[in-house]
């Protein structure tokens, strides 16, 4: 028996859906394989807000320091929107991800073999697609300083963010990107504005420095606009791709897409390893969309899959990573979908529909 905590943040919008199907596959998990779960949840996001008057409680953050991994919903919604910007759904998964230095945020791009022809791009330019974009999560703009909306000396007003990087900080993310393309396609993207950012000149430097520890890796730097082109273009050209913060929230929407749809895809966001223990958070990519919150219309196979990766990252349980992405494929092959991803002329399941399906799948696999 091996013994695992796990801290659940649905969060909002469809965040508890899909956290509530996942909660049915961790029990089967439980039940099945010599992993037991101590199972704590907990708010995040607008839910907190309304609850601790935050969008992450001092308890809450207490709690995620404490668990052997943490998997989230999706945080936001537009009743929130004009609440002070330090108190947004928002604010609450960025101090999470500063708070436990999660640097590290994988968000792999598979195409699923059953779901080629759900992309907006050809089928032959997306079926076995592979791809992994590595983006930096706790620093670039999204943190930098001086940030503000004030009034400069001249009377103007303006709004201010700044893009900084420290050289630890690109070194660390880069080793990750080279470490994981040696264990795949041996190739390494990394993508800045060289041309016109001198923290992309700066990240350029390093990461030529860097990837000279890794002689069997071949490294590519790419300037993020053609990058978004060349995703859209020949995606299959990528093995993984490190970026900063900000292009990395951009191009993995963008690679997200080319998949067939943002309600597949999981995310796996890494700290540092501390006494053979290491922070880790595991969401889907995709947002809390509001627009269809509560119906039952969400796909929770996002929310599963990073469940997979936790499997996989967080317990070192390569063979149940491996058997629910199977259950996975196996549930797509029979065309039970969600209407993001329906096949033509098959009438579209349930949130929930969707979680039994993936249970049976596992049942039949496993027996
Ligand atoms: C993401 C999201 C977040 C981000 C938001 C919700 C703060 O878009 O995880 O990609 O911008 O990082
Ligand atoms: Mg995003």
């Amino acid at each position: 028996m091996k013994n695992v905590s796990i801290l659940l943040l649905p969060g909002d919008g469809i965040g508890p859906e899909a956290i509530a199907e996942l909660k049915r596959v961790i029990d089967w998990f439980g039940a099945h394989t010599d992993l037991s779960f101590d199972i704590t949840e907990d708010d995040i996001g607008g839910a907190a807000y309304e609850r601790y008057g935050t969008p992450l409680a001092d308890s809450t953050l207490d709690t995620a320091k404490k668990v052997d991994a943490i998997v989230m919903g999706a945080v936001g919604g537009p009743q929130w929107d004009n609440v002070e910007r330090h108190l947004r759904p928002e604010a609450g998964l960025l101090t999470l991800r500063k708070e436990l230095d999660l640097f590290a945020n994988l968000r792999p791009a598979t195409c699923r073999a059953a779901l080629a022809s759900a992309s907006s791009l050809k089928e032959d330019l997306v079926s076995g697609l592979d791809i992994m974009i590595l983006r930096e999560l706790t620093a670039g703009v999204y943190f930098g300083e001086p940030r503000g909306i004030d009034t400069a000396a001249d009377g103007r007003r303006r709004g201010l963010d700044t893009q900084v990087y420290f050289e630890d900080e690109i070194e660390r993310l880069l080793r990750v990107g080279f470490e994981l393309a040696a264990k795949r396609n041996r190739k390494v993207h990394s993508v800045e504005k060289a041309n016109v950012m001198e923290s992309g000149v700066f990240w350029r430097e390093i990461a030529t420095r860097v990837g000279k520890d890794y002689a069997d890796v071949e490294l590519e730097h790419m300037y993020a606009d053609n990058c978004a082109m060349q995703l859209v273009r020949a995606p299959k050209q990528f093995d993984v791709i490190a970026t900063d913060n900000l292009f990395g929230d951009i191009l993995s929407d963008c690679a997200a897409m080319l998949t067939g749809s943002l309600g597949m895809l999981p995310s796996a966001s890494l700290g540092v390893e501390q006494n053979g223990k290491r922070a880790a958070l595991y969401e889907p990519v995709h947002g809390s969309a509001p627009d269809i919150a509560g119906k039952g219309l969400a796909n929770p196979l996002a929310t599963i899959l990073s469940f997979a990766m936790c499997l996989r990252y967080s317990f070192d349980r390569q063979s149940d990573a491996d058997l629910l992405e199977k259950a996975v494929d196996q549930v797509l092959a029979k065309n039970i979908r969600t209407t993001d991803i329906a096949a033509d002329g098959v009438k579209p399941v349930s949130t929930s529909e969707m979680g039994s399906a993936l249970l049976e799948a596992l049942d039949d696999i496993s027996s």
